[in-house]
């Protein structure tokens, strides 16, 4: 795994737990955040927006990511990845976030979610170990 200091996720962490504060889910009342830190060093947050349309709703982790692309571009790797809620719940990023997120790692990326325990940081590899990749026909 990427040697990231605890101080480092520390602050992912925070940033993370800031952004659920500005969560939009009066539906589910989960309120998410997420924190992307990329290898340029920068960090970039996003919150889960619900919708009446249930299927609408869009995580916190996919906005976070999102943002980050609109306001700087595609090329960057994110390098770690913070959850956090509002309830404290454990709660590791959904599967469709994953593969979302997957176009954009580095191969040593990790992830810290609320887990039963406290804080858990596991490897991106590991929470999503098969990548959809697509291969067009010619
Ligand atoms: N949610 C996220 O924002 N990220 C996840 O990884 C899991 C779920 C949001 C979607 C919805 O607004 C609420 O949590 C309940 O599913």
């Amino acid at each position: 795994m990427t040697e990231i200091e605890e101080r480092t996720l520390d602050e992912l962490r925070a940033a993370a737990t800031e952004a659920a504060g500005r969560a939009y889910a009066p539906y589910s009342k989960f309120y998410v955040g997420a924190a992307l830190l990329f290898d340029d060093g920068r960090v970039t947050a996003g919150c889960n927006v619900e919708n009446a349309s249930y299927g609408l709703t869009s995580c916190a982790e996919r906005n976070a990511l999102f943002r980050a692309i609109s306001e700087a571009g595609p090329g960057r790797r994110i390098r770690a990845i913070a959850v956090a809620n509002r309830n404290g719940h454990p709660s590791a990023p959904c599967g469709a976030c994953r593969q979302v997120l997957s176009e954009f790692v580095t191969a040593d990326a990790v992830v810290t979610f609320p887990g039963e325990q406290g804080p858990e940081i596991r490897s991106f590899a590991e929470l999503f170990p098969a990548i959809f990749r697509l291969e067009p026909e010619r």
